[in-house]
């Protein structure tokens, strides 16, 4: 059972599952469609696998009993749990949809699994969560799987009580866990509210690319195909209640990775190559913005073999191809509410960084 298999990363790890590895198994995607979970990431999967490998079932996690139906129906053996509400911004705006599905969507996961496993060792649950639990660093440091938890924003905070919750149930009832934890993820198939695709968009319709406070927040960015194979990794060799760092060992300050994609982009059209950085507009900052992430992610490079195979260069210019390639599926997302959330998250950050700056 992968959760939140429509969303960016769930799509990916189906994707690289059943295309990319030696897995035999079926997979079940568990996915309430929110306006970030889309079937139309996975159509080529569903027209290859569908009803032999891959199954999907509108279910929301907090719905326990529709769930349990479905963990009993599969015989479920793993749990991979994406499922989230996974944007910063809209949990500062509305933390209500973070708390039910994080926490208690978590928690009924796991009630489901210790009730259906009872006691068994050859079944595995799975929790993906994400860096952001660390808090924020300074210019110097790393996030070790020690770093203790100093939650920020009601997402990240949302996210390390799912993973003690996790934690808690391996300890107390045995239930055979293990967690990884992760930096930021790029690639195609990406909501494009998140940072990379917003610009990317944004540059194909000239408008705004909004960089948020003094753009020096810095990043670590790994390609989600890496990530799926790190996931994929820990499940197979990983330990049982153990947490593994993920992360892409590849920090970029927020406002040279636009202006890295406005070259880029530049590149790929006909304009000339800073014809897209006019668009940069410096926006007021996200309240509590963490500044600096940074994941050593040794552990699992160590001890489990794995290590990141897309350089950032390529990274960048394959997510560049893909939605320059893709304008149905960009065409679709955008007639939902997205622009309108997207507009009101610009208006928010309304009064300009600069203007703020000259009027002082
Ligand atoms: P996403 O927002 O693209 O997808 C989330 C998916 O979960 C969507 O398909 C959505 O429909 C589904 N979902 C949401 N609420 C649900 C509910 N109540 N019941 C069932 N399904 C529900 O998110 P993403 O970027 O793919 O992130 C996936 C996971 O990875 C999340 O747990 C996130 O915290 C974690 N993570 C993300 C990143 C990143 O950079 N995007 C990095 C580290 C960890
Ligand atoms: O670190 C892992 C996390 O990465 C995941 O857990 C989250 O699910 C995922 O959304 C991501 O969180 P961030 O807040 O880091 O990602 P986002 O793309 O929203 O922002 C990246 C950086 O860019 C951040 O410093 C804020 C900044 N930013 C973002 C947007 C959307 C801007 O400057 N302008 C923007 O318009």
């Amino acid at each position: 059972m992968v959760t939140g298999g429509a969303g960016f990363i769930g799509s990916n790890f189906i994707r690289y599952l059943l295309k990319k590895t030696d897995f035999k198994g079926a997979i079940i995607n568990v996915d309430k469609l929110t306006y970030a979970g889309n079937l139309e990431n996975l159509i080529d999967i569903d027209q290859e696998f569908g009803k032999k490998r891959y199954f999907f079932e509108r279910v929301d996690i907090c719905d326990y009993d529709t769930l349990r139906k479905g963990f009993q129906k599969y015989k479920t053996d793993t749990i991979v749990h994406f499922a989230a509400e996974s944007h910063v911004d809209r949990s500062i705006f509305g933390p209500r949809d973070f708390i039910e599905t994080n926490i208690i969507g978590t928690f009924n996961l796991l009630e489901i699994a210790r009730e259906g496993w009872q006691g068994r060792d050859d079944v595995l649950f799975h929790h993906i969560s994400t860096d952001e639990v660390y808090g924020s660093l300074g210019k110097e440091g790393y996030f070790f799987e020690t770093t203790p938890y100093n939650p920020n924003s009601p997402y990240s905070a949302s996210k390390a009580s799912s993973d003690h919750l996790v934690r808690a149930y391996h300890h107390t009832y045995g239930l055979p866990i293990t967690l990884s934890n992760c930096s930021n993820n790029y690639g195609p198939y990406q909501f494009p509210e998140k940072l990379i695709p917003l610009m990317i968009l944004n540059m194909l319709e000239e408008k705004p690319l909004p960089v948020y406070g003094d753009g020096k927040n810095i990043r670590d960015w790994l390609y989600v195909e890496d990530h799926a194979s790190a996931v994929w990794t820990i499940m197979n060799r990983g330990k049982t209640g153990e947490t593994y760092n993920i992360g892409g060992e590849n920090e970029w300050e927020n406002i040279k990775l636009v202006t890295v994609l406005c070259e880029k982009v530049a590149g790929k059209s006909s304009n000339p190559r800073d014809y897209y950085k006019k668009l940069i507009t410096f926006v007021k900052d996200r309240p509590g913005h963490d500044r600096r992430y940074a994941i050593n992610c040794d552990k699992i490079k160590e001890d489990l073999n794995w290590k990141q195979s897309v350089d950032f260069n390529e990274g960048l210019d394959k997510t560049i191809d893909w939605y320059l390639a893709n304008k149905i599926w960009i065409a679709n997302v955008q007639s939902g509410d997205y622009t309108k959330w997207i507009d009101m998250n610009y208006a928010r950050r309304g009064s300009s960084f600069h203007t703020e700056m000259n009027n002082r």
